[in-house]
């Protein structure tokens, strides 16, 4: 299939990114700046000032990322995708890259930047500050940059500020930093990322509803029985036992990446396909998530936490023995979560949610599970246990759209087999290696937030999760699964008490 014809060029503009020298620069911004400078679509006019704490200056700077790049492009596991670096497009963006060295809680970091942004202004007067810190930092950057006028856009250009998650790590604390962000910029400057946005498989949720006459008529409480969210992944907490043991699997993964799949097959159509109308629509649906009382949500809610285990061959030790996890922690790695959606559409259908590290499989997707026919003529016939039919939304590793049904086998009686229609991307499209932030970054380049969520939206968010953490809280600690399971017994029971099951992993 032929690719489809290139977007314009994004305006050009300076990207400010304040931990340049972190894990998320280096694996995935820069990875991705480049992958927009192999398409083309950044400006002569675009450059780079990486700002962070360590040492170093621009030539080691350029040196350290190509080095990296390359790392990234020889290593099969990867975000990157790309098997070599085109040293055309490497070294048009490694030109535009400089480095400075600065404290971000200081005023003179800020001063500086203003002159040598002023100095640069005929080039790029517009800016897109880019917050890949720690999350401590994103109010008192917004406010010092604020405080230097680095907010305020000249006419004509741009001054826009993107942040990365956790955003916030309960209501109080995320009402506060939206405040607290909201005196200094405008609503229109704020760009809050959510990066399973940048996904194809979740961008094509809308399109594939609202695209297609086939499938929205059957998308309500009269023809879907439930829907199930998953993010099964393989690895463990890693390295990152400090952050995660303080968050767990439901602060990390439910109020952000779940609730945004959550919100994409739950949604009502929006007026438009206009940022603000999307918006909208994403919100309302979250604002209707229910409230649960603390002894629903402790009925509603099943937590686990990895023992030591394999996983696809390698050795996982217990979550407990990671470092910097505490050795006594009562912390979640797996969460499963079933939710109510009180509107019209949705009410009476459970939507279940789950998530979790250390599993037996990689797998992402949303199942809609259909209601049975209304009469069952072929109870006799059928191959086991007749299964409801299902859509399953493929997000990731393999990226794709199924639809499950039952079909009769060839022969002169009349038996019935499961079958399955598989669309998957790869056999249709070519597309280019992405890592996903190359739409998150032209998007906020060119202005447009529709896959970024709104002070509201994060709001409601975490008001719908409130009450697990909450009840929590005097209750128990997680039940314990093995590495390379598919979670802890507790998730199948809050199913089985609605006489459902999980749809099975695919690995
Ligand atoms: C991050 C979480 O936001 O998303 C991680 O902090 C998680 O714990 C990751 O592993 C999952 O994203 P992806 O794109 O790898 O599925």
């Amino acid at each position: 299939m032929a690719k489809s014809p290139p977007p314009p060029k994004a305006p050009a503009c300076a990207m400010v990114i304040f931990g340049a020298g972190g894990d998320l620069a280096k694996r995935l911004l820069v990875p991705a700046l480049y992958n927009l400078s192999r398409a083309g679509l950044l400006a002569d006019g675009f450059k780079v000032i990486g700002v962070d704490h360590g040492a170093g200056d621009d030539e080691s700077f350029r040196l350290g990322l190509g080095d990296f790049l390359e790392s990234l492009a020889a290593s099969k596991d990867s975000e990157f995708g790309a098997a070599r670096i085109d040293p055309k497009a490497w070294t048009w963006l490694a030109d535009r890259l400089s480095y400075r060295v600065a404290d971000f809680e200081d005023d003179a970091t800020y001063q500086r930047l203003a002159s040598a942004l002023e100095a640069a202004e005929g080039a790029a007067p517009s800016v897109l500050f880019y917050l890949a810190v720690a999350p401590r930092f994103f109010g008192d950057i917004v406010e010092r940059l604020a405080k230097a006028g680095l907010t305020r856009a000249p006419a004509g250009a741009f001054r826009r500020v993107e942040i990365e998650k956790p955003f916030g790590d309960d209501l109080a604390s995320a009402k506060a930093l939206n405040r607290r962000i909201g005196r200094c910029l405008d609503e229109s400057q704020i760009y809050r990322i959510d990066h399973f946005l940048g996904k194809e498989t979740v961008r094509n949720i809308m399109v594939t509803r609202f695209g297609n006459g086939v499938f929205e008529p059957l998308w309500n409480r009269m023809h879907i029985d439930s829907v199930q969210i998953t993010a099964a992944e393989t690895v463990g907490v890693e390295l990152r036992g400090a952050y995660y043991d303080r968050a767990g699997a439901l602060r990390d993964m439910v109020p952000n990446h779940l609730f945004q799949l959550l919100a994409m097959v739950a949604m009502e159509p929006p007026n438009s396909f206009a940022p603000d109308a999307v918006r909208a629509e994403k919100g309302r649906v979250i604002e209707a998530i229910r409230h649960q009382t603390p002894g629903q949500a402790l009925a509603d809610s099943a937590r686990g936490q990895y023992r030591a285990g394999t996983v696809d061959g390698r050795k996982i030790v217990a979550y407990r023995d990671a470092p910097n996890v505490d050795p006594a922690s009562r912390t979640e790695t797996f969460v499963a979560v079933k939710l109510s959606i009180d509107n019209w559409r949705w009410a009476g259908v459970p939507f279940y949610l789950r998530t979790g590290k250390a599993m037996n499989a990689h797998d992402t997707h949303i199942a809609i599970q259909f209601k049975p026919a209304p009469h069952t003529l072929f109870q006799d016939v059928a191959e086991g246990p007749s299964e409801p039919n299902d859509l399953v939304l493929q997000i990731q590793p393999r990226e794709g759209i199924g639809l499950h049904f039952e079909a009769k086998r060839p022969g002169p009686d009349v038996t019935l087999a499961k079958v399955a229609m598989d669309f998957c991307y790869a056999d249709y499209f070519q597309s280019e290696p992405a890592t996903g932030y190359e739409t998150l970054i032209y998007d906020c380049l060119i202005g447009d937030q529709t896959l970024f969520k709104r002070a509201d939206d994060i709001e409601f968010a975490w008001r719908a999760v409130m009450p697990f953490l909450d009840a929590w809280k005097g209750a128990g600690g997680p039940q314990a699964y093995a590495a390379g399971s598919d979670g802890p017994k507790a998730a199948d029971a809050l199913l089985a008490r609605d006489g459902r099951h999980w749809r099975p992993l695919c690995r």
